[in-house]
């Protein structure tokens, strides 16, 4: 957990995927790779996420592959024999965050309000997932968490693009932003690996020159 972190802060984005065809993944981690982003969170919203995972995984030590999206013990399970580095969920489930601290995986449980962010710190985060952000209250929300909560920093994630990443880079409480805009649906079931790579290269630049 504690090199993870500063890795993570250091790319200072996380690309959300959702990969259907375990056959692209070597491909996709490529372009990411290319594109200077060399994270992956992949998401179980594809049935054969973590066929995937395990592909990255295996294949490419310079990706950090970590599963998203898992909101079931079995995912969880699933992912951690896959070979995922860490998981994220979309809200806060005592039982897949208990199976993730047990095992020493880092994990970013989703949180948008008090309630849950002091949940997460029963369990000893400093780190959580902020979800859905834009339609949680945004950077405005993040404002109102960072005081009573200084010691937790966020990634948040739903509904963050271009147009506002610069809003969300400049807030301390942030490690750093999720979302898909530069692994794009379309792209990936184009086999468009070359626009995915460009996306990641003018997703990191731009978060670069607003750090
Ligand atoms: C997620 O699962 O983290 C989000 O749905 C990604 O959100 P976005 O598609 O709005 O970036």
């Amino acid at each position: 957990m504690n090199d993870l972190y500063p890795f993570i802060q250091k790319i200072g984005l996380v690309p959300v995927i959702k990969l259907d065809n375990p056959k692209g993944a070597l491909a996709l981690g490529q372009a990411l790779i290319d594109g200077d982003l060399p994270i992956a969170e992949v998401t179980f919203r594809a049935e054969s996420a973590a066929a995937s995972i395990e592909i990255l995984a295996k294949k490419m030590p310079n990706l950090l592959v970590g599963a998203g999206t898992v909101i079931t013990l079995d995912q969880a399970k699933r992912a951690r024999d896959a070979g995922a580095k860490f998981l994220v969920s979309p809200g806060f489930d005592e039982e897949i965050v208990d199976f993730a601290l047990s095992h020493g995986l880092p994990m970013f449980p989703g949180v948008n309000n008090p309630t849950q962010v002091q949940q997460g710190i029963k369990k000893g985060f400093t780190v959580l997932k902020f979800f859905p952000a834009e339609a949680s209250g945004g950077t405005a929300m993040l404002d109102a968490l960072a005081g009573p909560f200084p010691q937790i920093s966020f990634v948040p994630t739903g509904g963050i693009g271009p147009a506002n990443l610069a809003e969300y880079a400049r807030r301390k409480n942030v490690l750093a932003i999720g979302g898909s805009w530069m692994v794009p649906a379309k792209a990936i079931t184009e086999g468009n690996w070359a626009e995915i790579a460009r996306l990641c290269k003018e997703a990191r630049q731009l978060k670069s020159s607003l750090s």
